[in-house]
């Protein structure tokens, strides 16, 4: 168990950097160094200065502009002229730092770089001094072991080298999975092997590429067998399948119970906008930062969502999306989904339903969505409004209408027979009543409410709409709604609305 906090090495600007179709540019990169430092990350790898007299400025102008706290970082392969450059392009900054490195797998030595392994050490250790010499009290070198993934035969190898590097002055040294190939256990016992053989202040690494999907995985991982930096890139970045997504690996480490030191609520803005300016989207199905990833359409799922909801571990997602500031979980109706998501959408779209009117109108409205697939919520609206406020059946309302003040006549049809019915009462709706009751249709209301609502419902003024509670002669209640720009028609509309939905339910 790793008792150190997670130390963020970013590696966007640079690792992501080189990846992209169209590099930054100063500007460009000045700008994303800054939601690096609103993210809060411990380190910015700024650039490879010795590959371009543009990355060699920007490299310049961000060690410029950095704070105290946070290191920034310039690459350098272990040859002297990208060291002398990588230390001239960063030495401006508070807490400088010198990244060389070489690789160390058998197979890159023997096909890539073309040497020996002990002539291979011999470059590293030589790096790691010349990079010490310059660097300076307040920075600092770290080491990578590239294609450390790969050095499955040769760890004695590894450590032995290692142990030099660090004796050389290196003060933090980098694991990386280059390339990934295999199960992420096989690349963390290796780590802890390098954490156990090397001196307790040394700083161990993981650097770990995506290409088989588990970057995140393995970084986790080696963060609990005691790797303490971790290196990654904003959205994922980098070449192929791109780096570790420093997002992920703070959210699991969070949800783990770790001290994270970034500031989680950036981190949906942050993806939004480097999404933006590397032109690189972010597909639908990404974890935590994706479009669909907080979406929910299974009715199992909605149910459990919904009902946990505020909830900070909640049912169905890893996190309430707030800790990364999003605030747009979905519940998204299909053919799959159910009635909670149906009472949930009406609610939220600011219309009043309970879950018996939820129920009664989930048929209709899932009839559409095998049609259509995924229903947009105007479209679920739009049913609703037909089968909650105009129930079809044997009662028509023809005209309600005032005769004097306590005196109101009903016109309607019930099965085509038409009635002329005075009522009396203090108000149009107990008139109503009472001119069913005397034409034999007499009702029992238990519940009245009018619902006020902003703005306009498809151009009836809100304030007019009314809901009832009526008790179906089974027993049971049900709730009906009026919808009309006069209060009291209103009310009679809920009424008549009311009637047909009792004799359909018998
Ligand atoms: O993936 C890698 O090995 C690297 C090193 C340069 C650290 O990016
Ligand atoms: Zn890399």
């Amino acid at each position: 168990m790793n008792t150190r906090k997670p130390f963020f090495f970013d590696s966007t600007l640079r690792d992501g950097n080189q990846a992209l179709k169209k590099p930054w540019n100063l500007k460009e990169k000045e700008f994303i160094f800054d939601l690096l430092l609103k993210l809060g990350v411990q380190a910015v790898e700024v650039g490879f200065p010795g590959s371009c007299d543009m990355d060699f400025e920007t490299c310049q102008k961000l060690a410029s502009l950095a704070n105290d706290k946070t290191v920034v970082c310039g690459l350098a392969r272990a040859v002297e002229r990208d060291i002398n450059l990588a230390y001239d392009a960063i030495k401006n900054a508070k807490k400088p730092r010198i990244h060389t490195f070489i690789a160390l797998a058998p197979f890159n030595m023997k096909y890539v770089l073309q040497k020996e392994p002990d002539d291979v050490k011999k470059l590293a250790i030589d790096a790691v001094k010349h990079a010490k010499s310059l660097i300076g009290e307040n920075g600092d070198v770290q080491f990578s072991v590239e294609h450390f993934g790969d050095c499955i035969d040769n760890m004695p190898f590894v450590i032995d080298t290692l142990k030099e590097v660090v004796e050389a002055g290196a003060t933090t040294i980098n694991l990386p999975n280059t390339v990934e190939r295999t199960n992420p256990m096989n690349f963390v016992k290796r780590v802890s092997q390098v954490v156990q053989e090397l001196p307790e202040n040394i700083i161990i690494a993981v650097h770990c590429h995506n290409d088989l999907g588990m970057a995140t995985a393995t970084t986790v991982e080696s963060y609990f067998a005691g790797a303490t930096q971790l290196e990654g890139c904003l959205n994922g970045l980098g070449e192929r399948a791109g780096n570790m997504n420093i997002y992920e690996v703070a959210v699991a480490l969070h949800n783990c119970g770790v001290d994270v030191p970034l500031n989680l609520k950036e981190i949906y803005e942050t993806a939004l906008t480097i999404a933006e300016k590397s032109g690189v989207p972010i597909y639908e199905k990404a974890p935590l930062i994706g479009l669909d990833s907080l979406a929910h359409r299974s009715g199992i799922h909605q149910d459990g969502a919904i009902k946990t909801k505020d909830m900070e571990k909640g049912a169905y997602r890893p996190i309430h999306p707030s800790l990364i500031g999003r605030d747009d979980e979905k519940v998204g109706f299909t053919s799959q989904s159910g009635k909670t998501a149906i009472y949930e959408i009406i609610k939220t779209a600011g219309y009043p339903i309970t879950m018996e009117e939820a129920i009664r109108i989930t048929p209709a409205i899932k009839e559409a969505a095998e049609k259509v697939g995924e229903l947009p919520t105007r479209y679920i609206t739009d049913i609703y409004f037909k089968e909650v406020f105009k129930i079809k059946g044997p009662f028509e309302l023809i005209k309600f209408s005032k005769i004097t003040d306590g005196k109101f006549r009903v016109e309607f049809k019930h099965n085509n027979k038409k009635y002329n019915v005075v009522g009396e009462d203090n108000g149009p709706l107990s008139a109503c009543l009472n001119a069913l009751s005397k034409a034999g249709f007499p009702q029992k209301l238990i519940h009245y409410e009018q619902v006020a609502i902003d703005g306009e419902i498809k151009g009836v003024s809100a304030d007019a709409m009314t809901g009832l509670k009526r008790e179906v002669p089974t027993g049971h209640v049900v709730t009906c709604r009026g919808l009309h720009t006069s209060t009291a028609q209103a009310n009679i509309l809920a009424l008549f609305n009311g009637l047909n939905l009792i004799e359909g339910l018998k």
